[in-house]
């Protein structure tokens, strides 16, 4: 069982046949990315019941995609599907190391540390905040041929799984930045309205 990310990219390479796109932006991306004020990206995500080929077909395109706007991480319901399914990739340079495909992700565990972090969004483009969240966590999940699968993750991994699981639920990263004043600037200057941050219970 995977307990690093570089143990889970190696067992990802050994199944790479199941998802493997190659990592160059496309003229036209396979799926449209919702942006922040689109209410899809509010609603909550829904299990996945079958790993099946449409699903991969789905983080296929995800994938396509996101290396076409040269992000690290997409959740599902930024292109309008509500379903419980990420990926990532913070190695956009490197053709050979697998992306991350979790599907029904679940944190099992998180750190008591916590860490400030500037994040960044491909439904908020431009916009990029201070995130205060745990350093460490741990997960449990499905992979994409639907394996059960557990993984400890900390650093740029941990940190941006977090914020696509966030996706998941309909939070938005800037949701929890904490200056508001920050947030404001932010905002404004990238031509978003504040009024569609909402307070995370
Ligand atoms: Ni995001």
């Amino acid at each position: 069982m995977p307990r690093s990310f570089a143990q889970l990219a190696r067992s990802a390479e050994k199944t790479k046949a199941a998802i493997h796109v190659a990592k160059e932006a496309l003229d036209v991306a396979p799926l449209e990315i919702h942006k922040f004020g689109d209410r899809v990206l509010r609603q909550s995500s829904r299990r996945i019941s079958k790993v099946d080929e449409p699903i991969r077909d789905l983080a296929r395109d995800m994938l396509r995609s996101m290396y076409t706007a040269k992000g690290i991480g997409l959740a599902a319901p930024q292109v309008g599907v509500h379903k419980q399914l990420l990926v990532i990739d913070i190695d956009l340079e490197t053709a050979s190391t697998p992306p991350i495909v979790l599907i029904n992700p679940e944190i099992i565990g998180s750190s008591a540390t916590l860490e400030t972090y500037e994040e960044g969004c491909l439904s908020i483009p431009g916009v990029y905040l201070n995130v205060v969240r745990p350093s460490a966590i741990r997960l449990s999940f499905r992979d994409e041929m639907g394996r059960p699968r557990k993984m400890n993750a900390d650093g740029l991994v941990a940190r941006c799984i977090q914020h696509e699981m966030d996706h998941l639920n309909g939070v938005l990263f800037v949701d929890r930045v904490t200056d508001q004043e920050d947030l404001t600037r932010e905002l404004r200057e990238n031509g978003f309205n504040r009024d569609f941050v909402q307070g995370v219970s």
